[in-house]
């Protein structure tokens, strides 16, 4: 059986440096799951004015959203945090209340910079995150990527060994935990 995935990268710049992780997450997931891009750039910032008419872009990623079984975050790091761009993007998915698109989807974090905790406080508070909009999350392993020169190029080819092979493990581990968590979820008591 195969899952769908959506991966949302966290970071809107042309060379962006989680762009080419996700690149590379998507030469090295498994078969079973097939991983797709939500884009989240073109959103507007989220007001819950929109929540009595919401627009069309809100309408296309809440669907987008219900389209997949499960979620991937790549994300970079920002003060400490999460780039507001996926902040809004989360936010509108969360919205209008009563149709959290987010709820009960599983879902795994990661994130690369240069920086020696390489996103590690930007995940935690993903995770926060994840936790209020109940996207049940892998929490082990951890994915802090740090980012080394010419360590995955522009087409997601990943040149450390060590790296590519920490990558395949982890999407085989998501593999797993989506099983389980989409299996249970259809028990009918
Ligand atoms: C950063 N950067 C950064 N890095 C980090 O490790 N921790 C941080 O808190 C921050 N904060 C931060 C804020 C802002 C506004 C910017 C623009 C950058 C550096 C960041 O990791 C680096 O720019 C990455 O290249 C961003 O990822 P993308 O956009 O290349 O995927």
């Amino acid at each position: 059986m195969s899952y769908t995935v959506g991966v949302f990268i966290g970071s809107l710049a042309s060379d962006s440096i989680n762009r080419k992780l996700a690149k590379a997450l998507f030469k090295l997931s498994p078969p079973e799951l097939k991983l797709v891009e939500i884009p989240i750039g073109a959103l507007p910032l989220y007001n819950r004015d929109f929540d009595a008419d919401f627009p069309p872009a809100g309408r296309a990623f809440k669907d987008a959203v219900a389209a997949v079984d499960a979620l991937i975050f790549v994300t970079p790091e920002y003060n400490r945090s999460i780039p507001g761009v996926l902040k809004n993007a989360i936010d509108w998915g969360s919205r209008p209340y009563g149709t959290n698109s987010f709820a009960k989807k599983p879902s795994a974090v990661t994130g690369t910079s240069r920086g020696q905790i390489s996103t590690a406080v930007a995940q935690q508070h993903l995770r926060s995150i994840l936790s209020f909009v109940n996207s049940p999350e892998l929490a082990q392993p951890e994915a802090y990527i740090h980012f080394t020169e010419g360590m995955i190029d522009d087409d997601g080819n990943v040149t450390v060994a060590r790296t590519e092979e920490f990558l395949r493990n982890w999407l085989q581990e998501f593999h797993i935990f989506v099983v389980k968590v989409l299996g249970a979820q259809r028990i009918t008591l």
